[in-house]
């Protein structure tokens, strides 16, 4: 079968499971538990992220989805295809607007920690809310916490659900209680007065301290690890130049990330703290390393850096 008929079939199976959850809906809100994705759309690999995907996706009322971030150019093509418009990211990560505009939605960003849905995000969401005139689709980036959050504030703000609803329906997301300045935020949430002041909707707000962050890191990091493969033609002095480069602008990702605001980071604090020191001493502890020429310990030293860097993200953003 080529790509085409393939990519219509599954539409079609996907927009029947579609139709299922509108009809659970009706009554208040879809959780994972009652939406399956067919088992033929499952059978094709390449569909399994699709499946998946879907899996985390919760009702918040007849037009507006909250789930974790699109998975490819596809996920982006599903969308368009079961009548979205909108695509809205509460997440701090650039969004893929190339992905979006290709598919036809528009994005509008707006990036919110896991303290809370700040006011000027309320705003914004009830401003979307009062203009988009067809189904909304919101995420963060696993679409457990904060998009459910901002979707529960976005669906009160327009009178679409009531308070017990919506709270039912993060708890049906699995918004953890550990972020409790989330279930606060839905839990006090006013619809503000007529006529205040909404802000201007973006499709990428500006400055994105840690994500960039983060990315500068990762692809330094890259870097040092492809110097290690080139450990047979070249001796580790002849490569210390590019290392100590590299190794210069994974220390600015890590100052940059010291910096960054901790009200806006999910609790636990204290391990945040505890993990970036640790993953910025094994940076050092490489650079030392280089010195000493010592390519196997180079290698060893950049995988455990890898490994401090995986642990900070199954804590505070893998879950
Ligand atoms: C102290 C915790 C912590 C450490 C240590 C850490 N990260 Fe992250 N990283 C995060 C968090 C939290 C996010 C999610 C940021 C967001 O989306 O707002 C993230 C996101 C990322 C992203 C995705 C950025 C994007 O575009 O969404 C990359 C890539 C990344 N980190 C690479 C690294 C690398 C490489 C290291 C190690 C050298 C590292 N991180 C160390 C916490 C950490």
């Amino acid at each position: 079968m080529d790509q085409h008929a393939r990519k219509v079939i599954t539409l079609i199976g996907f927009t029947g499971c579609w139709i299922l959850c509108w009809a659970a809906c009706l009554t208040g809100c879809r959780g994972p538990d009652t939406f399956k994705p067919t088992d033929r759309s499952l059978s094709w690999a390449d569909h399994d992220d699709l499946a998946l995907w879907q899996t985390g996706w919760t009702s918040f009322g007849p037009d507006l989805v909250s789930g974790g971030i699109p998975p490819g150019d596809e996920a982006f093509d599903l969308l368009a295809a079961q009548g979205f418009k909108l695509v809205v990211s509460v997440d701090g990560a650039r969004p893929n607007l190339r992905a979006a505009q290709e598919a036809g939605l528009s994005y509008v960003h707006l990036p919110m920690g896991y303290h809370g849905v700040d006011e000027s995000v309320a705003l914004g969401l009830l401003r979307l809310m009062r203009t988009a005139h067809a189904p909304v689709f919101i995420h963060c980036h696993h679409g457990r916490h904060r998009a459910p959050a901002a979707a529960a504030v976005a669906a009160l703000s327009v009178g679409q659900l009531d308070r017990q609803q919506v709270l039912a329906c993060m708890q049906r997301a699995g918004t953890s209680r550990a972020y409790a300045g989330l279930w606060r935020s839905v839990e006090s949430y006013q619809v503000p007065e007529e006529n205040v002041p909404l802000p201007e909707l973006v499709s990428v707000a500006p400055g994105h301290p840690l994500p960039d962050a983060m990315v500068a890191m990762d692809h330094a990091l890259e870097r040092l690890e492809a110097l290690c493969l080139e450990r047979e033609r070249k001796s580790l002095e002849e490569h210390s130049p590019q290392f100590q480069e590299w190794l210069v602008l994974l220390d600015e990702g890590f100052q940059e990330t010291f910096r960054y605001p901790r009200k806006n980071l999910p609790p636990p604090l204290p391990a945040w703290d505890q993990m970036l020191k640790a993953s910025h001493t094994q940076s050092k502890r490489v650079a030392d390393l280089v010195n000493l020429s010592d390519w196997e310990a180079v290698e060893a030293g950049l995988r455990h850096l890898r490994s401090t860097c995986r642990a900070c993200h199954h804590h505070y953003r893998d879950r």
